[in-house]
């Protein structure tokens, strides 16, 4: 099987690229030993403060924040990062090129259930005009070179894009190596699978409503077919979940608080994971807007998010249009 290295190399990735990418997944190894150690590595519960989205923070998701962070600056490659586990943008080396934007540990509240957790990232380049701190992050996702995440399931899978398609890495434990396992990711067009937490049903708008209602009617209703729903409570499973055998994923906005109507995060969410499903053959979209076309506000912007096979986005947009 092939290492990463090469893969990349035959991709004509650039060596300085491939190096930032090579860091990350090196802070991944690290943070994939912590998750398998669990409890005995005294990293598991929550810390007493809550970061700029309002969460309380899991010792993880700091820990793995940091990791990463020290990692990726310690290169000298990268010019700023944008986490999710920091308020403002953190500098580099004002020389460097590489802006790296990234979710430390995506899914956390699944760590205390030992559940699977991940790590996005999603890399992007200095602008040519002159930018200081959040500004060099606002770039739409289509500006994005590099993307993907890790997936700290029963194995330590690394799905990412440079732009040539999707492949995925399942990490060798015993040598510690990335190994090529799925040259080419292709999401079947027919589904049978969404997946959505349906305890905001009540809150969301019209047309996301009558979408899912006549999914759940079955063969009863004008889908006429039956659909299975799954719900992991990390986008990093539900997704890989739908690039693996197909579906839909949306959390999509809803009325519970008017002024923070979305909860997944445009930079280092649905970017990323945009990326992705569109060079799978997929869709990502807001409902109203392609996500990659976005033109980001600010670092932690959050946005509603309805991707997965494109024929059954498709569909789902048809309710959009149709419940204005
Ligand atoms: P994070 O753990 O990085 O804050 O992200 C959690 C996100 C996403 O991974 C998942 O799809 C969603 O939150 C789950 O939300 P609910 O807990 O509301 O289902
Ligand atoms: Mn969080
Ligand atoms: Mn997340
Ligand atoms: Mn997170």
């Amino acid at each position: 099987m092939q290492r990463l290295i090469p893969v990349l190399n035959s991709d004509h990735v650039p060596l300085h690229l491939i190096s930032v990418i090579n860091t990350l997944l090196t802070a991944a190894k690290e943070i994939s030993h912590r998750l398998h150690q669990g409890s005995l590595a005294g990293t598991l519960g929550s810390t007493l403060d809550a970061n700029i989205q309002g969460e309380v923070q899991k010792k993880l998701d700091v820990v793995s924040n940091q990791l990463i962070k020290n990692m990726l600056l310690e290169t000298q490659l990268v010019h700023a990062v944008a986490s999710e586990e920091e308020d403002e943008v953190v500098m580099g080396n004002p020389d460097a090129k590489y802006l790296v934007a990234y979710d430390p540990l995506d899914g956390s509240s699944n760590i205390d259930i030992n559940g699977s957790v991940g790590t996005i990232f999603s890399i992007l380049e200095k602008p040519d005009h002159p930018a200081e701190g959040t500004e060099l992050f606002l770039q739409t996702g289509d500006e994005q070179i590099a993307a993907g995440y890790i997936l700290y399931g029963p194995s330590t899978l690394l799905v990412m894009t440079t732009g040539n398609g999707v492949r995925v890495f399942t990490l060798d434990h015993t040598v510690g190596e990335f190994l090529l396992t799925v040259d080419t990711v292709t999401i079947p067009q027919e589904t049978q699978e969404f997946a959505i937490n349906m305890s905001n049903q009540r809150h969301w708008t019209t047309p996301m409503q009558k979408y899912i209602d006549d999914l759940l009617r079955g063969t009863e209703g004008p889908r006429a077919k039956n659909f299975n729903m799954r719900w992991n409570a990390a986008m990093v499973s539900d997704v890989h979940r739908v690039l693996t055998r197909s579906g839909i994923f949306t959390y999509p906005a809803d009325l519970r608080n008017p002024d923070k109507p979305c909860k997944l995060r445009l930079m280092y969410e649905a970017n990323p994971m945009s990326f992705l499903m569109e060079q799978a053959g997929g869709r990502a979209t807001t409902g109203y807007e392609r996500i990659m076309s976005i033109q980001p506000e600010h670092i932690h912007q959050r946005v509603s998010v309805i991707m997965g096979s494109r024929k059954e986005v498709d569909t789902c947009l048809t309710y959009f249009k149709k419940y204005p």
